[in-house]
């Protein structure tokens, strides 16, 4: 366990925006875990439990507690037979590690969701999700330190509450994720029904194996992201809206045939498809931010931004498809200290 003072926040999220927290714990065992939780707990801190730092936004200000940096490393088979394999993959392995290592197995289940950045136990937090699959489909169960019974924990799949882009970790941070249990199939098909991937398939990319998929997937991703070596970014801003059949049918009437996915609650829209052709806001700038050309829900953040001026894009952009669409639009990713566990 090793615990720094006054580390930057932008050194710690992809945003690269962020004041200094107070203490960085990192943490590469279990135990290490409980003695974070410890050490927060003498000194009468609050703690923020943080993985990749990919779909997180850090304030200005810094954070005046204690930040648990999920780095446990370890994959481990709990079950192999002719159809499936079953692996229980520590918290802090980078998700895309995994996913290469599974497809290279020729394993089925996440093949689509290569080139996501961050760690394998923010994957249920958030429910990850990409060209028409999402983890909860493979997660079996996932391992938590919780913090008000200080009991490790297995809670099963079918208690996690995964929606669309939501889980009950999102909302209970005293569940400090662990372990990720995935069930991943020997057999399997293609998915590749999403525009972007028929596309890659018209023009000769090979789409047979899980590795070929998630290669290609990968390769499409790579142009609607910016370089994170020069900007930040938290991938996807706001979740794609969910209306009724009724402000569907009068968008349409508007602005001609809009993309939908069928979804228990109504119908999902892509908000990129109301950014681009209602509101043509492609590259649209505002201060030191703005909404990427390629595609326009990735808000991104040039060397000189701060959390203030992504917060201003975002209410302006929350306004302006409001005004024009009466949709109101939720963020996906979240506020850093959303995640605050006070003791
Ligand atoms: N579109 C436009 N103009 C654009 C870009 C897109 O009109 O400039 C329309 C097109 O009709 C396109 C549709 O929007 O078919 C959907 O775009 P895309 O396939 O890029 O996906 P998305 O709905 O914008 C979601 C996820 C992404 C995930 C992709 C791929 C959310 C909030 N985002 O984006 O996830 O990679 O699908 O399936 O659900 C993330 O969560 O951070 C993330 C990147």
């Amino acid at each position: 366990m090793k615990i720094e003072e006054n580390v930057p926040l932008k050194t710690l999220t992809t945003f690269k925006v962020g004041g200094p927290a107070r203490y960085v714990i990192t943490c590469t065992q279990v135990s290490d875990v409980e003695e974070a939780i410890a050490f927060a707990c003498a000194q009468n801190l609050p703690l923020i439990v943080l993985g990749g730092g990919s779909n997180v936004l850090a304030l200005d200000a810094g954070y005046p507690g204690v930040v648990l940096l999920i780095r446990m490393e370890g994959t481990t088979v709990v079950e192999e037979t002719n159809e499936h394999s079953i692996y229980e993959v520590s918290a802090g392995v980078p998700w895309d590690t995994f996913v290469t290592f599974v497809a290279e197995q020729s394993l089925w289940g996440i093949e689509n969701l290569s080139g996501i950045p961050g760690s394998v136990g923010a994957t249920p937090v958030q429910n990850i999700g990409a060209y028409g699959m999402d983890v909860s489909q493979t997660i079996t169960s996932v391992k938590v330190y919780n913090t008000l019974t200080e009991q490790i924990e297995t809670i099963p799949a079918s208690a996690c509450q995964f929606t669309y882009r939501d889980s009950r970790f999102k909302h209970e941070p005293h569940l400090i994720i662990l372990s990720v249990m995935f069930d991943l199939s020997r057999t399997g098909v293609p998915h590749i029904g999403y525009p972007d991937l028929r596309k890659a398939q018209e023009e000769g990319v090979p789409l047979e194996t899980p590795t070929e998929i998630a290669e290609a997937v990968r390769e499409i991703r790579s142009h609607k992201f910016p370089d994170l070596r020069q900007y930040g970014t938290a991938g996807s801003f706001f979740k794609n809206p969910i209306i009724t059949p009724e402000q569907f049918a009068d968008l349409s009437k508007q602005y001609g045939a809009i993309p939908s996915f069928p979804h228990p609650d109504g119908i999902k829209i892509p908000l990129a498809f109301i950014l681009d052709r209602v509101l043509s806001l492609k590259g649209y700038k505002n201060g030191n931010t703005f909404l990427f050309g390629n595609q326009p829900l990735v808000v991104v953040a040039d060397t000189h931004a701060t959390s203030k001026d992504i917060e201003h894009l975002a209410q302006d952009i929350e306004k302006k498809v409001f005004d024009a669409t009466g949709i109101t639009i939720e963020r996906e990713v979240t506020l850093f200290v959303a995640h605050e566990i006070i003791f």
